[in-house]
C-alpha cells in the first residue's frame, strides 16, 4: 500500500496506516532513517535482483519502493528467505554469499518497526548503477540465439534443453563465458555445457529445432537427439560440462590467470542443458546471448569436473526410489584417488529435495565440511565457489546426504496425492528426481590452498 508522507504527522492516522506496513514512528533523535542507514543495505543486498527487468518481482531501490513493501520485507528477512542463500554459513563459506549480516538485518527490522522514517534528503545516496550488457567490457564475440525461446503463459515452471550454435573464425581459447538472459524476469537458472565439433563432424550446426521441453522428451539422450546435437554420423561430439551457468543476481565466476578457461572450437554449440523458467501468466519469449572473452593461450590448469550420484561416479544408497507419503534419506560416497583442489560445488535435486549435506572424511578421520543446505529450494541452485581452493587429500571419502520429502507437506510436491517417484539415471523430467553433487576441481599443486579465488583480490590484467 502507498501512503503519502505528510500522513506521518497525523498521529491517529499514522497508527492505523502503519500497523499495516511500518511500525509507529520513533520520536527519539537517534532514529534510523532510510537515507542514512537503510538505503545502503538495500542497494548492496537487494537491488541487484529487485530492479526493472531483473528477477525480483518488484523494484527495491527508492524509499517508496521499500516502504510500500515494508511488511513483506520484515517477514521474509526475519525468516531468512531473502536475500536467497540456502547454504548454512555456519558450516562453510563461499564467495558472493547473499546474506544480510546480523547487524544490518536488525537495523532493517528496527527501521520498519519504528515507522520507516525517510530522513534527511541531503543524505540520500546515489542510485547504484548496474551493468546491463556485460560485466567485463566489450566482448570479443557474442553468440545469439537463432530464434527466440517461447515460454507459454500457462503458469507453470518450465525446464528446457536449448542449443545456441555458433561459428567463429578459428579454434581459440576463452577465459570468460558470460550468459546474459534476454528475459531476466523469467530466467531462473541455467547450467550450460560447451559442445565442440570437428570440422568434418557436423556440416550444419545451425539446423533446428533449438529447444525442447524436458518434460516432453524424457531422457537426456532423447533431448540431445531432438535438438540435433549429435554428429552427422550419429556419434556424440565432445562435451565440456558446466562451462557456464546463470542464476539471478550471481556474478560470472572469473578465475586467477592460468586457472580455468577453455579451448573453443571454430564450430560448436553452447548447450543450455538445464534452463529453468519461472511461471508466466502470458505468452512470452527469451532471447539470451553469450559473451565470449578470448584468452591469448590455452589454460595452464583447466578445471575438471566430477559428479557423485545420478549419472555420476558413485551409486546412491539405497537406490533413488521415494515411496509416496515418506521422507527419505539417501547417501552417495566416492573415494578420491589423488590430492585435489576443489574450486566450486553444485548440489542438485529436484522438487522433492528437503535438505542436502556434503563433506569429506580424510584418511586420518578428520572431516572437511563442504556444504549444508538445511532447507532445499529448487529455485536457488547456486554453483558455490570456495573463497580459497579447498584441498581434499588422496584417500578421502566425499559423502553427500540428501533428504527427499514425498509427502503433502512439501508445497513443491508435483503430485497430490503423492506418487512413487524414481530417479532413473538420465531422466530429465522434473517430476522425476535427481541427487547429485557436482565438483569442479584441479589436481592439487603445493600452495593451492593459499590461492584466493575472489576476483576483487586477484585482479586479472586486461579485464
Ligand atoms: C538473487 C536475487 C535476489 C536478491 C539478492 C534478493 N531477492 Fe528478493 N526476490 C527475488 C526473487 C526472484 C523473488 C520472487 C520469489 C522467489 O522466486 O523466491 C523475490 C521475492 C521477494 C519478496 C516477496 C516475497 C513474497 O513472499 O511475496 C520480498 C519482500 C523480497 N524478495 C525482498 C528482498 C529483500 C529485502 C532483499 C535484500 C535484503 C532481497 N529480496 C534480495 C530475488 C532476490
Amino acid at each position: 500500500m502507498r501512503v503519502s508522507i505528510n500522513i506521518l504527522f497525523i498521529a491517529t492516522l499514522t497508527e492505523v496506516l502503519f500497523s499495516i506496513s511500518c511500525g509507529s514512528v520513533d520520536t527519539s533523535n537517534t532514529s534510523i532513517t532510510f537515507n542514512k542507514d537503510i538505503a545502503p543495505i538495500i542497494h548492496k543486498n537487494c537491488s541487484s535482483c529487485h530492479r526493472q527487468g531483473e528477477a525480483g518481482p518488484f523494484a527495491l531501490i527508492t524509499y517508496q519502493d521499500v516502504r510500500s513493501k515494508a511488511k513483506t520485507i520484515a517477514k521474509v528477512v526475519s525468516k531468512g528467505l531473502m536475500p536467497p542463500w540456502p547454504a548454512d554459513t555456519s558450516y562453510s563459506r563461499f564467495l558472493g554469499e547473499k546474506i544480510l549480516p546480523n547487524n544490518e538485518k536488525q537495523l532493517l527490522l528496527d527501521w520498519i518497526a519504528q515507522g520507516c522514517e525517510e530522513g534527511d534528503p541531503k543524505m540520500k545516496p546515489e542510485v547504484p548503477v548496474f551493468p546491463t550488457f556485460s560485466r567485463f567490457g566489450v566482448p570479443d564475440a557474442v553468440i545469439k540465439i537463432s530464434q527466440p525461446i517461447e515460454i507459454p503463459g500457462d503458469n507453470r515452471d518450465r525446464f528446457l534443453v536449448v542449443k545456441m550454435p555458433y561459428e567463429l573464425e578459428r579454434d581459440t581459447f576463452v577465459s570468460i563465458i558470460e550468459y546474459v538472459p534476454g528475459n531476466r524476469m523469467l530466467s531462473h537458472h541455467v547450467n550450460g555445457h560447451m559442445v565442440h565439433y570437428a570440422e568434418s563432424g557436423k556440416r550444419n550446426v545451425f539446423e533446428g529445432p533449438f529447444a525442447v521441453d524436458r518434460d516432453d522428451v524424457g531422457t537426456l539422450d532423447s533431448s540431445y537427439r531432438a535438438i540435433k546435437l549429435l554428429n552427422d554420423d550419429g556419434t556424440y561430439p565432445l562435451l565440456v560440462p558446466s562451462a557456464f551457468n546463470y542464476l539471478p543476481g550471481v556474478e560470472v565466476q572469473q578465475y586467477p590467470e592460468g586457472i580455468g578457461g577453455y579451448r573453443i572450437s571454430r564450430k560448436g554449440v553452447m548447450l543450455l542443458r538445464d534452463v529453468h523458467y519461472g511461471p508466466s501468466s502470458k505468452n512470452d519469449v527469451d532471447t539470451p546471448r553469450i559473451n565470449l572473452f578470448f584468452a591469448p593461450k590455452p589454460p595452464e590448469r583447466p578445471l575438471l569436473e566430477t559428479q557423485l550420484g545420478t549419472l555420476g561416479i558413485s551409486d546412491i544408497v539405497p537406490a533413488l526410489v521415494i515411496p509416496p507419503d515418506t521422507v527419505m534419506r539417501f547417501t552417495t560416497r566416492a573415494t578420491i584417488r589423488q590430492d585435489i583442489s576443489v574450486v566450486t560445488i553444485n548440489p542438485h535435486m529436484h522438487l522433492l529435495g528437503k535438505s542436502f549435506w556434503a563433506y569429506a572424511i580424510k584418511p586420518d578421520g578428520d572431516t572437511i565440511p563442504l556444504i549444508r543446505i538445511p532447507r532445499w529450494d529448487f529455485r536457488w541452485q547456486y554453483f558455490y565457489t570456495f573463497p580459497k581452493m579447498l584441498r581434499i587429500p588422496s584417500g578421502s571419502v566425499v559423502v553427500a546426504e540428501g533428504v527427499f520429502d514425498n509427502t503433502t507437506s512439501n508445497p513443491n510436491n508435483p503430485f497430490n496425492p503423492p506418487r512413487e517417484i524414481t530417479g532413473t539415471n538420465g531422466s530429465m523430467r522434473t517430476t522425476d528426481e535427481m541427487f547429485q553433487l557436482i565438483m569442479n576441481f584441479l589436481p592439487y599443486e603445493p600452495g593451492d590452498e593459499k590461492i584466493n579465488l575472489d576476483p576483487s583480490v586477484f585482479k586479472n590484467k586486461g579485464l
